[in-house]
């Protein structure tokens, strides 16, 4: 509906209030107002439109907003006369990013709902790439649905979290108990949770970049500072130790890793973790080791728990069953408190505060935990040679890596790859644009590096869950959109 023009707005607001033309006359004359009948009924006709003392007379006369009267407001921003109060979201959120889901995310929505088919490489979401959860852990949902009505101990339930005390226990991870786990809906859940047990305003915490955003946001949403050390490329994209100790000061209160990591694809060995564990040690930091990706290990490397070097220290291990068991939606996820509990009782009794106040995590999906974690793991079969993911990065990773211009450190774990862009070849400044470009030239949804809290604008992930078929379409695009973009 076109917006009312003035003549509109007085008229109705005249009818409104029962006034004449000759009445809005009478009372200008009332207070000195300068207002000719010939002058009302030109406004009314639309003619002319008043001067600013008269329109000011006329939105008092009428009580209605003055702006809405001249039209800088919109009808539907006003009632009873008044503009509306207008409701904008919290300041808190001014330093939160998370683009795995933003802007780029909804141009890609906006095309596909306009009948375009985007070819989605954004999203670390396997079920619908084809990747599903084994059978016996759907039998089991099912056959426990309705022992499942109620809400859980606000931790989770006992079978649950024996299974996954027992986890710890192979991961080597001391001294948890099981009150020291945790269950959450998703890890993303317990992410949130101990940010905000956790950080005062000012307080400081050390994120990796590139990092999965979400650390950055939940830090950012407490109050807290996200500090970001660099992750280098030319190491593996292990993090830079010399970079870390830099950034130390005395707010620092605590140091995240992402092992394996998302969005680089990186399995960080012994010697780097104890390097880590000897900073937090030096430093008193306590060490929060997002594992999610922890099965997904490929190349015969084995996956090391940093909190299994560092009885000494306190520490907090999160995974899931989102990617190694491919249930994203069931929402499953548990962190473990480990190694010296005394120096955090006091934050302990926060994160129990924060636990018991969003009751419980998602029940039905506690109650396959158990079944998840034992007997066959169907997710070693995707990471061997012949396997799904080991033969998909093998593909996308040879076939971007044979671009001019396009350089990858060969992931070792997880489903993700990071791969650099030659910026001054293809002239490129903004990142955001180049994935908006891409996405409008090539239908292909891929997040630039920006989105991982990373500085400059020479990267982007791909999410190679995609079958072959599908990555090769993919590739083949991607290839050509770089023959000829330059921005
Ligand atoms: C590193 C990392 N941590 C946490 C999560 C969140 O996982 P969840 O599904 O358990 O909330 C993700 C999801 O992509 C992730 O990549």
């Amino acid at each position: 509906m076109p917006e009312a023009t003035f003549a509109d707005r007085l008229k109705m607001s005249m009818e409104k209030q029962g006034l004449k033309q000759v009445d809005l006359v009478n009372a200008a004359a009332a207070q000195n107002v300068k207002l000719g009948k010939s002058h009302v009924s030109q406004y009314v006709s639309g003619k002319t439109v008043p001067r600013p003392e008269i329109l000011h007379f006329l939105a008092k006369t009428l009580q209605v907003e003055e702006e809405w009267l001249r039209g800088n407001i919109k009808t539907s921003e006003v009632s009873g006369g008044k503009k509306m109060r207008e409701f904008k979201k919290s300041s808190k959120l001014d330093d939160v990013l998370y683009d795995v889901r933003g802007p780029v995310v909804d141009e890609a929505t906006k095309m596909e709902e306009d009948g375009t088919q985007i070819l989605k490489l954004n999203i670390g979401n396997p079920a619908p790439f084809g990747f599903h959860t084994p059978d016996e852990v759907i039998y089991d949902m099912r056959r426990q649905l309705t022992q499942c009505e109620g809400y859980s101990p606000a931790n989770g339930l006992f079978s649950a979290r024996k299974a996954i005390m027992q986890y710890a226990q192979l991961k080597k991870i001391p001294n948890v108990t099981m009150d020291d786990i945790y269950t959450g809906n998703g890890v993303s859940e317990l992410i949130n949770l101990c940010m905000s047990a956790l950080l005062d305003n000012g307080d400081e915490i050390l994120i990796p970049s590139p990092d999965y955003p979400l650390w950055t946001a939940c830090a950012n949403l407490a109050g807290g500072k996200a500090v970001h050390y660099i992750c280098d490329e030319q190491s593996e994209w292990y993090p830079d130790i010399d970079d870390i100790k830099k950034k130390i000061t005395d707010r620092t209160k605590a140091i995240v890793i992402i092992n394996p990591n998302n969005p680089t694809g990186s399995l960080y060995p012994k010697e780097i973790l104890q390097q880590i564990v000897d900073v937090a040690r030096e430093h008193q930091l306590i060490i929060f080791s997002d594992e999610i990706y922890d099965r997904l290990v490929m190349d015969g490397h084995e996956h090391i728990s940093i909190a299994s070097l560092a009885p000494d220290l306190f520490c907090v291990t999160y995974s899931g069953l989102s990617k190694s068991h491919m249930i994203a939606g069931f929402r499953i996820g548990w962190m473990i408190l480990s190694g010296n509990k005394r120096i955090a009782a006091d934050y302990i009794e926060g994160i129990k505060m924060l636990s018991n106040m969003r009751l419980c995590s998602n029940v039905p999906a506690q109650s396959v935990v158990q079944t998840a974690l034992g007997g066959h793991q169907s997710v070693n079969d995707y990471v061997v040679p012949g396997g799904r993911l080991y033969e998909q990065r093998e593909f996308i990773y040879n076939a971007l890596t044979d671009i001019p211009g396009i350089t990858c450190v060969k992931p070792k774990a997880a489903f993700y790859m990071f791969p650099k862009i030659d910026i001054e070849k293809f002239n490129i400044t903004d990142d955001e644009k180049f994935a908006l470009d891409l996405l409008r030239d090539k239908k292909i949804l891929l997040i630039h590096g920006g989105g991982f809290n990373w500085k400059q604008p020479d990267h982007f992930r791909v999410v190679y869950l995609p079958r072959i078929e599908v990555l090769k379409e993919a590739a083949r695009k991607i290839t050509d959109f770089f023959s000829y973009y330059r921005q």
